[in-house]
């Protein structure tokens, strides 16, 4: 090994593991000008080439890009346990196996970096761990699947069923031939997981977080929520209060000057909020090979800089339980178009706490749609009133409750 270059040990030869190894290799000069040494790989593991003994012998550091639970988990561990840092981009793993794997970093006193596991080039992860590192975090929050910002701004831009727009993403490669991971929130869930881990310095894994995803949306919901100026976004909210923290995922419209509101298609934001700070958003393609061996790559720089934080290890905080949880609402419902119906819905709402801040009503022949936005509520009684509605003579059809950001920004 020269003492002028720096051996990389690449596990994982796919999308990304393949855009990383060609742009180590136009990026090798400008990294030597800047670190001092020259990144080189020393082995590339796949399926059928490679060893992994071999390739960690010869290296100064591990990217793993195979992705999934095993054998990755095995081999970071193995990695860090051979006191080599590893950069990784795997939200699955971290988001499961999280406490093991610091651990094992801060007990080895190597560094574990993870910039590519969220929203892709986005330097989410860098800016809460280095450039904010002293500020205290109530909230971060954002898109973080792009897979279901693209179907959901096709839906608004163009009217088209929720089937139709996956079926183009499909086609144009912004999401997978098994889209379920993405659509049902799942993918979004470990992303939070990794963002509020770190902002909250809290044990925490993908179990902890309750999500929802984008399958039961219907285009008229969209459309009906442009009358109230407010567009539709699968958010990531995690929340620090007095009596714990809240992870979740789920659909919820916004209002157009909220500062995610314009990010559109496949791209990802991320927003951190905290009394020192007011709000910070950044935002950027979410995913794909460059875009994300970009963000491996910068980890790698840092592992090669030496610039690691000490990071204490995660405290045990009590997780909010959803229907502890406020939201202000917007409910659709399709009704027979009788007098008193809107009266009976409101009473309904009102025995349970809720309070209707604007509705507006279309006659669809002997039905009616009735659609309003609901000023915040406590979930669960908002979830009871629903139930209640929900067995009324007069309902067409399943109430569709979406939930609201209040929260307005003036730009
Ligand atoms: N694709 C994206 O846009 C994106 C964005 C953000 C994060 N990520 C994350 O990046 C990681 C890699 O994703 P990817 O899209 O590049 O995956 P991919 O295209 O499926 O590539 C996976 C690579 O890992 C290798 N591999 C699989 N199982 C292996 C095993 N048991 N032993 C050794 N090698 C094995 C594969 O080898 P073979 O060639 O032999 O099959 C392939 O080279 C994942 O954690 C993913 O979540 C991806």
């Amino acid at each position: 090994m020269s003492s002028d270059s720096f051996k990389v040990g690449l596990l994982g030869h796919g999308t990304v593991g393949g855009a990383f190894d060609e742009l180590l290799a136009e990026r090798g000069d400008a990294i030597q000008t800047s670190t001092g040494r020259r990144p080189e790989l020393a082995g590339v593991l796949t399926r059928s080439q490679g060893t992994f003994d071999e390739i960690l012998e010869g290296s100064d550091a591990i990217v793993e890009l195979i992705g999934g639970i095993e054998p990755a988990r095995e081999y970071i561990l193995r990695a860090l346990g051979a006191g080599r840092s590893v950069v990784t981009a795997n939200k699955q793993l971290l988001s499961r196996h999280g406490d093991e794997l610091f651990e094992a970093a801060r007990s080895a006193g190597v560094q574990l970096r993870y910039e590519g596991s969220v929203a892709g080039v986005v330097p989410a992860i860098r800016a809460i761990r280095e450039s904010l590192a002293g500020t205290h975090f109530d909230k971060i929050y954002g898109i973080v699947n792009g897979t279901t910002n693209y179907i959901l701004t096709e839906m608004a831009r163009t009217g088209e069923s929720y089937e139709s727009a996956l079926a183009r993403a499909q086609k144009l490669g912004y999401a997978e031939a098994d889209p379920s991971e993405d659509v049902g929130g799942a993918d979004a869930a470990a992303k939070m997981a990794i963002l509020a881990r770190l902002a909250f310095q809290a044990s925490l894994s993908l179990d902890d977080v309750a999500y929802e995803g984008i399958e039961d949306i219907k285009s008229d919901d969209l459309d009906y929520a442009k009358e109230f100026g407010l567009v539709l976004k699968l958010l990531g909210i995690a929340e620090r209060r007095d009596d714990g923290i809240s992870v979740r995922v789920f659909p919820a419209f916004l209002y157009g000057g909220h500062p995610l509101a314009p990010v559109v298609g496949p791209f990802n934001a991320v927003t951190l909020e905290g009394p020192a700070i007011t709000e910070v958003t950044l935002s950027g393609p979410g995913a794909g090979g460059p875009q994300t061996a970009s963000a491996v790559l910068g980890d790698l720089v840092s592992v090669m800089s030496g610039s690691e934080l000490e990071l204490a290890a995660p405290r045990q905080l009590r997780h909010i339980p959803g229907d502890q949880t406020e939201s202000a609402f917007y409910l659709h419902l399709e009704v027979a178009d009788q007098s008193g119906v809107l009266a009976h819905v409101a009473k309904i709402l009102g025995d349970n706490g809720a309070s209707v801040k604007s509705v507006v009503q279309r006659g669809r022949g002997d039905d009616a749609s009735l659609i309003m936005v609901i000023h915040p509520v406590s979930e669960g009684s908002f979830a009871k009133a629903v139930e209640q509605i929900a067995g009324l003579d007069a309902m067409r059809s399943a109430p569709r409750p979406i939930r609201v950001i209040e929260e307005e920004f003036v730009t």
